[in-house]
């Protein structure tokens, strides 16, 4: 990060951010035994044996120090290793990374490092391995316990090595996580029963459970599955939010659930506003300085972000957040959220007076999308419902 950059970032400017916002770090790790057909992530094909991974781990950590100075002296309050496939990485790798991050920057005492892990990836005691490294939260990306599903979706594991894989999490971890996916081609919704039947006798602290998209640019986007209609999709989300709240989770995101004090510090920040440094190939930032908020995307082939980074240039794009865009992206991740934002946090976050999202906040309101009170905003049951409509009228 050349001197000028950071003068650019801190000079005078039209917002009036009065205090920035808590700071996380991403680092993304971008290879995968095999590219899943429904997947749009920054994810490679490649053998473990033939991951540069030494290669790797000096460019994260070339990257990181080219970062600091725009983040000097905030303390980061979690970290979360994402993919791709991070349970690829040996857990020396992962000891070495956590350890170059920790030299260099504040991590709170308290700090939630989340690894995303995948079965079928990890010999036992692996996980263990992981936990004293430093990773204190295990997100097993599962999708289903249906082997039909699991071959349709093209993923490496079958259910009974994603039952061993969350079990090994239960014993390893303090707290965990279990990505399901519904809507999957040819499902019913007795199999999406089975499949959360299945994950709540697991007793995970956090569940996140995603809709199926087609993604553009996937191999399902050329040669697209035949998926559930959207009324019985619907029905399906109905029965999930049924029987993980009658275990006593919470629906506490529009796809997250968590048991009280296990919510994942990590996302809630993003869906907050909050800032957070994103490291490794692809990886996205949204930082904050007094007078601007600042998006920034690093080089998305690993390779080719390698040899960027340990030049000291992994940035491929950098970009102000127009004013204009301000209060959408505030709103967009905002209103995902059950308890919806206190509107001290929109004029702290955005730099912006109240007064820009009034109008669409009225017509929420008229249309029985928000509840308000002179704290917070939050959206009804029917908001959470209709999102997408909620989210246009403030993009409008
Ligand atoms: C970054 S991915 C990777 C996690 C891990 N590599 C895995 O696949 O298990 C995180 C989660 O996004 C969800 N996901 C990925 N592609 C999706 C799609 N097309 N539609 C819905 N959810 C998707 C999956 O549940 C996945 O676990
Ligand atoms: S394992 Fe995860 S990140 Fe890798 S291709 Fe499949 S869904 Fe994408």
């Amino acid at each position: 990060m050349a001197v000028t950059d950071i003068q650019r970032y801190l000079r005078p400017g039209t917002l009036q951010l009065s205090a920035l916002p808590p700071l996380a770090l991403y680092i993304h790790l971008p290879w995968c035994l095999k590219k899943c057909p429904y997947c749009d992530f920054n994810s490679h094909e490649m053998q473990p044996s033939a991951m540069p991974e030494a290669r790797y781990l000096d460019a994260l950590r070339a990257d990181l120090e080219a970062a600091l100075p725009l983040i000097w002296g905030r303390e980061v309050h979690s970290i979360f290793l994402g993919g791709g496939t991070p349970s690829l990485f040996s857990p020396e790798a992962i000891d070495r990374l956590l350890s170059d991050v920790r030299a260099r920057v504040k991590l709170a005492a308290d700090a939630e490092v989340t690894l995303e892990a995948n079965p079928g990836t990890f010999e036992k005691d692996r996980f263990k391995a992981f936990r004293a490294a430093g990773v204190t939260r295990l997100s097993v990306g599962v999708q289903s316990f249906n082997d039909a599903h699991l071959k349709a979706l093209g993923r490496v594991h079958d259910a009974g090595q994603a039952i061993a894989a969350v079990e090994e999490a239960a014993a390893s971890f303090e707290t965990f996580n279990i990505d399901l996916m519904y809507a999957l081609p040819g499902q019913t919704l007795e199999q999406l029963e089975a499949d959360v039947t299945q994950a709540m006798a697991l007793m995970p602290p956090h569940l996140s459970i995603y809709h199926l998209t087609i993604e553009p640019n996937t191999y399902f986007a050329k040669f697209p599955p035949v998926t559930p209609p959207e009324d019985l999709a619907y029905a399906m989300l109905d029965r999930i939010t049924e029987m993980t709240t009658a275990t006593g989770m919470e629906r506490y995101e529009v796809s997250a659930y968590a048991k009280p004090g296990h919510r994942c510090w990590h996302n809630w920040n993003y869906w907050q506003f909050g800032d957070y440094l994103g490291i490794g190939a692809g990886a996205h930032s949204k930082l904050s300085f007094p007078h601007r908020v600042v998006r920034q995307v690093r080089n998305r082939d690993p390779k080719l972000y390698m040899d960027k980074a340990l030049a000291g240039n992994a940035i491929a794009q950098d970009e102000e957040v127009a004013r204009a865009d301000l209060p959408f992206e505030f709103m967009l991740n905002a209103l995902r959220l059950a308890e919806g934002f206190a509107l001290q946090d929109f004029v702290a976050r955005t730099g912006l007076p109240l007064s820009t999202i009034e109008q669409p906040l009225q017509e929420a309101q008229a249309k029985g999308l928000v509840a308000r009170d002179f704290e917070r905003v939050k959206p009804t049951e029917r908001g959470f419902d209709f999102l997408s409509d909620l989210q246009a009228l403030v993009l409008a």
